[in-house]
């Protein structure tokens, strides 16, 4: 059985978590000011880092030594301007006491461009000066909190499928992956900035043991518990929009027929948890 907490409450107190409490933490904070999603949620891109800052100092107090801290974050593009937030986080991850261990880029599928085609541009203008590429990608920052002591005796539960990280080409630094499109149906789940479900896959497979605990601090539609779920590992998400809720329901398949595994889900509004439900979930190693 795993245990699923959703805090409805900002991350930058996780006043919920002990220290040293989480085995792994993986999340995509918001983009800053992203046009469409977050148009001028941010005064400022000092308040946005700020808010970086504040989030990387509670994971390092919550996460156990040695663990892994992963951010699926990019630089954006706001009004003509390219913020560098991939090297302030970067910056700031290590100002917090972690490691900077590796750096893997996403790449989309060539057809998906989220915000603009700008290299058309320069097919209206073809000369120099006017090359605006396409940004198909994100980053996956991966950091560590010191390092790890690998245990003796190895859990054969948690043993990976080598076919499956040879053959989807997990060893390199390019991953590629489908995106969510923006209101895409997710299974059945409308949200506008889902990760993919193989993003936490991977990362929870390759950083995590079953029964542990993942901690996703800007949950939004609840994928990173879902797949917490589904590889049998515990989860703790953190989310500010309380109206979230019937979509994370939805991900989490709360109250839909009881298949094999169990899982609890606690939904806590800061210090009242105000559900506990138990629901069941298939287990059979399939992709998610
Ligand atoms: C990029 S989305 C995360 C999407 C998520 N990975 C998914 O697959 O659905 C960022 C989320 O962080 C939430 N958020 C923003 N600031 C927060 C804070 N201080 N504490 C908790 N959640 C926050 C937003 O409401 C938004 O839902």
């Amino acid at each position: 059985m795993t245990r699923h907490k959703i805090i409805f409450g900002d991350c930058r107190a996780m006043k919920e978590l002990e220290d040293e409490s989480i085995h792994l933490m993986v999340t995509s904070p918001p983009y800053f000011n992203a046009p469409f999603d977050y148009k001028g949620v941010f005064a400022s891109y000092g308040d946005y880092l700020a808010l970086i800052r504040d989030f990387a100092g509670e994971t390092h107090r919550v996460l156990a030594p040695g663990r892994i801290a992963v951010v699926n974050t990019d630089d954006m593009l706001v009004e003509g301007e390219k913020y560098p937030i991939v090297a302030d986080t970067t910056l700031i991850f290590r100002e917090a006491g972690f490691r900077y261990r590796d750096k893997i880029v996403w790449r989309k599928p060539e057809g998906y461009i989220r915000i603009s085609r700008r290299s058309g541009v320069i097919l209206q203008n073809p000369y120099p000066m006017y090359f605006y590429p396409d940004n198909i990608q994100e980053t996956i920052l991966i950091f560590q909190k010191g390092r790890y002591v690998y245990p003796k005796t190895r859990d054969p539960e948690s043993h990976l499928d080598i076919r499956e990280f040879q053959e989807n080409k997990w060893y390199l630094t390019v991953w590629d992956m489908t995106n969510v499109l923006p209101n895409a149906k997710n299974g059945n789940v409308a949200y506008p900035a889902a990760f993919p479900n193989e993003l936490p896959y991977r990362i929870i497979k390759l950083f995590s043991h079953k029964g542990e605990w993942v901690l996703d601090p800007f949950l939004g539609s609840g994928t990173t518990s879902r797949v917490a779920m589904q590889l049998g590992r515990n989860s703790v998400g953190y989310e500010l929009q309380k109206e979230l809720r019937p979509i994370i329901e939805q991900k989490l398949q709360v109250g839909q027929g009881s298949l094999f595994d169990e899982a609890v889900i606690e939904f806590i509004e800061r210090d009242i948890i105000v559900r506990e439900a138990k629901k069941s979930y298939r287990t059979k190693r399939q992709r998610v």
